[in-house]
């Protein structure tokens, strides 16, 4: 595992952009994994900002995000179908056809994750994948677990994961509970992993990822199995880390 250090939450999400971009560069019609959540907005926008200076294109590129929650249709604003078409595709020249999202629309979850898997699978699996990683040490929606999850599936979102995501909406009840998720095995095949993490709240997931007991107690410490992890973290969320 490569540790960067960043100043703060900028300096983290500019880092991170400059290592998607040089993937972009170096293989224009690449594969990369996203990940909604606040912490890679900023990475985002920096993506956007090359893309507009003529620096980044992304036409040849294909995306597979990790996670969708279940039972919300591709246009519902809280579903992470829009929220990629909010904060990235729309402002790049990305083919939409080459955009991937598990669909949380198909309430049959065996074959909605089962299609998913397929796509990815026929895509080659990322050359890239980022994450964000929860409070919990979660990675996609692999939540803390008993086993290390293999394929797409369906999960039980936990009570601190609600808790989580529900300043993204009206009040807890409204976070679905159920979420589409890629499995560890999955995450574990790209070719690359860049794990981006802001924030005191973070920082004993942080720990637990990097200096941990490998454990599926905390998903996230499966990486220190990869042989090419780049975690980009800003201070605050490095803080416990020796
Ligand atoms: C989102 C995802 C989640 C988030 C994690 C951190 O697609 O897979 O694992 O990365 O919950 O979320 P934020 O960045 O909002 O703290």
């Amino acid at each position: 595992m490569r540790i960067i250090h960043t100043a703060d939450y900028e300096d983290m999400s500019r880092k991170a952009a400059s290592v998607i971009a040089a993937q972009v560069v170096l293989k224009p019609d690449c594969v990369l994994g996203l990940a909604t959540g606040s912490t890679p907005i900023g990475a985002y926008q920096e993506l956007v900002r090359r893309h507009e200076s003529g620096e980044l294109d992304f036409s040849q590129v294909s995306t597979y995000n990790l996670d969708e929650y279940r039972g919300l249709t591709h246009d519902d604003p809280q579903s992470y179908h829009y929220f990629m078409e909010r904060e990235l595709f729309s402002h790049i020249n990305i083919d939409p056809a080459r955009t991937h999202v598990p669909d949380g629309a198909n309430e049959d979850a065996e074959a909605a994750c089962a299609e998913y898997d397929e796509l990815v699978a026929g895509a080659g699996y990322p050359d890239l994948q980022l994450l964000g990683i929860g409070n919990n040490g979660h990675i996609g929606f692999n939540e803390p677990a008993d086993a290390f999850s293999k394929g797409t599936h369906c999960i039980d979102l936990t009570e601190s994961t609600i808790e989580a995501n529900s300043r993204l909406f009206e009040s807890p009840e409204d976070v679905p509970r159920q979420a589409y998720t890629m499995g560890i095995q999955t995450i574990m095949r790209a070719r690359r992993v860049v794990v981006v993490a802001s924030g005191e709240k973070k920082a004993q997931a942080v720990r637990d990822m990097c200096q941990g007991p490998i454990s599926p107690a905390c998903p996230a410490s499966i990486l220190q199995l990869h042989p090419d992890v780049i975690v980009i973290a800003d201070k605050d969320a490095l803080s416990l880390c020796n």
